[in-house]
């Protein structure tokens, strides 16, 4: 039986009045975790976007209080009561509404209901999968979006959009890093030759892909994974090629989509929306399995870094005011 303290260390968001709240760091008692099959002791976690939007309450990511934040954790399970895990056990979560309806990553230990957990791949360690994190996971099924679609490496280009993002630089390291030429997009032209050393053979700006307001325009790419919505996702829809994909999992630019259905009656295109959050868990394993045998750890080290939890505060406004690239783990 490990010997466990009486507290965990937490990031935790208390209700102040009506839908505001405050984040501090607490001692919060182990009884006082919410119950679950599985203890975990997180060794890890990670910054994602939805991250900085609970961290500097900018949206209404958390749905009820007292709320610990972070969407992703990594650890060693401590206690279980379920044959599915055991004490040791290396594991890790990605979303299923934890720093929304569960509480998250942000703390040196976590119970969490066993339907949530899985293994941790054997050749990443927590650390790695939490460089990964929801972002990178994200990328791989916007990249399963467009393999099952059937796009081809060597035949089909693609486009990555917020490529110097955490989605964004995941994608066009796996995309390239499986031989498809991929062009990156990207509002920071100064971080070209970061792009480059991922894999990407061309990067363009956002306005080097204004559609110019027109529904359809030439076509450009064969799939693309955007993670930016609003104005440039109806640019790339409109300059996707006959039979085309496009994998829309987010909304750095916003959440409308102000296009035609011109693109999808007389091109055939097909828009796959991608959800992290609720996959059920089979697909997850398929995309970690993926990520294993597809994620180069180079690429992952050079697109990569990890911070303190203590820098939480002051890494959420970055990453919302774009001055971080790449992907962030969390030392817990
Ligand atoms: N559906 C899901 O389950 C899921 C999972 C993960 C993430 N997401 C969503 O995916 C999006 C990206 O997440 P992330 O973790 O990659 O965030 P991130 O690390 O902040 O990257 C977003 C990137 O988008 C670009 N961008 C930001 N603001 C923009 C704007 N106003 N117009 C055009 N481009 C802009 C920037 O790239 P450049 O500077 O290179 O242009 C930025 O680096 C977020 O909306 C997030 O909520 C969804």
């Amino acid at each position: 039986m490990t010997n466990l303290p009486d507290t965990t260390r937490a990031l935790i968001a208390r209700q102040t009045e009506g839908r505001k709240y405050a984040t501090t760091f607490e001692d919060i008692a182990l009884a006082d975790l919410p119950e679950g099959e599985v203890l975990v002791r997180v060794s890890h976690s990670a910054l994602n976007y939805k991250d900085a939007l609970a961290i500097t309450a900018k949206a209404p990511i958390i749905r009820s209080f007292p709320m610990v934040l972070g969407i992703d954790l990594a650890g060693e399970v401590v206690e279980s009561a379920t044959s599915d895990f055991a004490a040791g056990d290396k594991v890790l979560v990605n979303g299923f509404g934890l720093s929304e309806t569960l509480w998250g990553g942000y703390s040196e230990y976590q119970r969490l209901p066993a339907r949530v957990v899985q293994k941790l791949p054997a050749s990443f360690s927590p650390e790695q999968a939490m460089q990964i994190g929801t972002a990178g996971y994200t990328a791989m099924l916007c990249v399963m979006a467009l393999t099952d679609h059937g796009l081809k490496p060597g035949t089909d280009a693609v486009l990555v959009t917020g490529a110097t993002g955490g989605v964004g630089s995941v994608a066009v390291s796996l995309l390239a890093g499986a031989g498809y030429e991929v062009t990156a997009v990207t509002g920071r032209p100064e971080q070209e030759s970061f792009l480059k050393s991922l894999g990407a053979s061309e990067v363009l700006s956002r306005a080097d892909i204004d559609a110019g307001g027109r529904p359809m325009a030439r076509e450009r790419w064969a799939g693309a994974v955007d993670v930016v919505g609003g104005q440039l996702l109806a640019d790339v829809i409109a300059q996707t090629k006959y039979d085309g994909i496009v994998a829309a999992c987010g909304m750095a630019g916003g959440g409308d989509l102000p296009g035609s259905v011109y693109p999808f009656i007389l091109r055939g295109v097909t828009l796959r929306g991608v959800d992290s959050v609720m996959v059920p868990m089979e697909r997850r394993l398929r995309a970690w399995q993926r990520l294993e045998a597809e994620l180069d750890r180079d690429l992952l080290a050079e697109l990569s870094e990890t911070r303190d939890m203590d820098e939480l505060p002051r890494l959420g406004p970055d990453l919302l005011e774009g001055r971080l690239k790449g992907r962030i783990a969390i030392k817990i």
